[in-house]
């Protein structure tokens, strides 16, 4: 597969590239899935063109029978669908591109969850896609990094990425180093974390007015004058000289950790309850019933964990049940034992408090 693909600073850019080829304006719609990041829709959107959300099953998988009333519904013609493998569980899409294969829709295959780089490809990713978008940066200690790949090397004809400055290129050296060198914790943390929740769990704070995107909207997170830029070339480097199954390896060990921790613990479980051996997962998506406090909580701690509460407004009962309720926690590779042992004791600890005052 090496020498197929294009590299982008990121993978929002290469999911941009892969729509303009595929000829998304103005005058087209994305089918997108309503989970989703915004960073997903920031390129279409940035292009000019609408956006569909479709609905998704409990464990996030494309909801095929829904497709056809949104094609009809759509007031544009629809160019591109584009299907997650989310969390790194790794999806068979063949009814899906069947399906955009009849209509003369393109099939874009979104691998920013999976580990899908030049040096290897996890199992059943990058199969189906006309075009496949990913992210090694999410899954190497990379600056940065995003991957665009086509099966016909043809779609990816005539590419003019511009490489990063030399100086750009030092600061990109220097951020790996500084995320090397990240404060660490310890056994002594873990000891402090009854009482920082004692002094967090006393006050709940005045709900907030939650606007939602009606429509959706590019965001931020999008840089226009990063749509053509190649990735760092120590990233490259990085990229395709590090041990893929010491990343695998401890990421699966992490995931399981993590499954261990849900054992009898109250108030959530876990979406994904079992890490099928080919699976390389990205995070640990956890469901819990009441987000506020649990989040709340788990954000006053410091635990680094993440939801998509800004995704657009959409039919799909899931997506809107999961914008607030699931939980990103992290199960990457450079988390030592000590790490896991305070994420999880602050996880469990907090979940396991009462959770008088629970708002939905
Ligand atoms: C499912 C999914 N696809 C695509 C992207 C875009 O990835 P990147 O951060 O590399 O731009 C994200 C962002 O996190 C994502 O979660």
């Amino acid at each position: 597969m090496a020498g197929k693909g294009l590299y982008f600073s990121r993978g929002r850019y290469a999911l941009g590239e892969a729509y303009r080829r595929a000829g998304l304006d103005g005058n087209s719609a994305l089918l997108a899935p309503a989970y989703h990041c915004v960073t997903m829709l920031d390129p279409a959107l940035a292009l000019g063109s609408d956006v569909q959300l479709y609905p998704l099953s409990t464990d996030l998988v494309p909801i095929i029978p829904a497709l056809d009333q949104l094609l009809e519904r759509s007031g544009k013609p629809v160019k591109v669908l584009l299907a997650t493998h989310f969390f790194g569980f790794v999806r068979d899409f063949s009814g899906l591109k069947q399906w955009c294969d009849r209509r003369g829709i393109v099939f874009v295959e979104d691998c920013s969850h999976t580990l899908f780089a030049e040096p290897y490809q996890a199992m059943g990713t990058g199969q189906q896609g006309d075009f496949v978008a990913s992210s090694p940066y999410k899954f190497f200690p990379s600056a940065d990094g995003g991957w665009l790949y086509a099966p016909n090397p043809e779609k990816l004809a005539g590419a003019s990425q511009s490489a990063a400055s030399w100086l750009a290129e030092l600061r990109g050296i220097k951020h790996c180093f500084e995320m090397a060198r990240q404060a660490r914790v310890g056994p002594v943390d873990i000891e402090n974390l009854d009482q920082q929740l004692a002094s967090v769990a006393g006050k709940l704070p005045e709900a907030g007015i939650d606007q939602r995107r009606i429509r959706p909207a590019q965001s931020t997170q999008y840089q226009p004058d990063l749509e053509r830029a190649d990735a760092f070339r120590s990233s490259r480097w990085l990229i395709n000289h590090q041990s893929v199954s010491a990343i695998i390896s401890k990421r699966q060990a992490n995931y399981r950790r993590w499954l261990q921790a849900m054992e009898g613990l109250p108030n959530c479980h876990a979406l994904y309850p079992e890490l099928p051996e080919h699976v390389v997962p990205y995070m640990f998506p956890l469901y819990i019933d009441h987000p506020m406090p649990h989040f709340h909580w788990l954000k006053q701690l410091a635990v680094p964990v993440w939801r998509w509460d800004e995704m657009a407004v959409s039919d799909c009962p899931v997506a809107q049940d999961y914008r607030l309720h699931l939980l990103h926690l992290p199960c990457h590779q450079s988390l030592n034992d000590d790490e896991m042992n305070w994420l999880v004791a602050a996880l469990t600890k907090a979940l396991r408090a009462s959770s008088n005052g629970v708002r939905q």
